[in-house]
């Protein structure tokens, strides 16, 4: 079994970016979930589940019907970390709230999801992701600059121990 991928969505090309920046510092294979049928996460035995938000906390187009087939695949013995981009300052009300799905589609799949992060790092009123103080996932924002890699880094030492 392969060791780690992650699966993306982009519009614009921001996630695709952070997806490389990401696959950069843990040494994991990239896939455009656009380019793949949904069985191709059952190779991995860890998965980044990473997309930006639209339209009100929705996930990126690209992810369409294929969030939907995930509970097709046996997640018992898999490791996930959702990754959402998304932008605080002009959608606080649903930041990063797209990847929320991949929570709610496999929460009852066995899994073990990895990597949240603190809620009080960020800047927004309204979530989907937010569970008590923390994030379910690692959120990014394009407009945090540098904030971003020092975000990255942390989270890639608090899931290391799984890769
Ligand atoms: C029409 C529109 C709706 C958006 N809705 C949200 C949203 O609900 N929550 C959020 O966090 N960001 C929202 N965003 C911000 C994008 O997620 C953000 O710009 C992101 O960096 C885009 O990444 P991408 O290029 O990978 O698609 C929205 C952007 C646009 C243009």
């Amino acid at each position: 079994m392969k060791k780690v991928g992650i699966f993306y969505a982009t519009k614009g090309g921001t996630t695709k970016a952070f997806a490389e920046q990401i696959a950069a510092k843990i040494g994991a294979d990239v896939i455009n979930i656009k380019d793949v049928e949904i069985n191709a996460l059952a190779e991995y035995k860890t998965l980044v589940l990473m997309s930006s938000s639209y339209f009100f906390g929705a996930l990126a187009e690209d992810w369409g019907s294929k969030v939907k087939l995930l509970n097709t695949i046996d997640f018992s013995d898999k490791n996930v970390a959702i990754v959402g981009v998304g932008g605080q300052e002009r959608h606080p009300d649903s930041f990063c709230s797209g990847v929320a799905d991949f929570y709610d589609k496999l929460a009852f799949s066995g899994v073990r999801f990895i990597g949240e992060v603190c809620s009080s790092d960020y800047k927004y009123t309204f979530s989907r992701l937010q569970h008590g103080n923390a994030l379910r996932g690692l959120c990014l924002d394009k407009a945090d600059g540098d904030k971003n890699e020092a975000r990255i880094n942390a989270w890639v030492e608090s899931i290391k121990k799984y890769l």
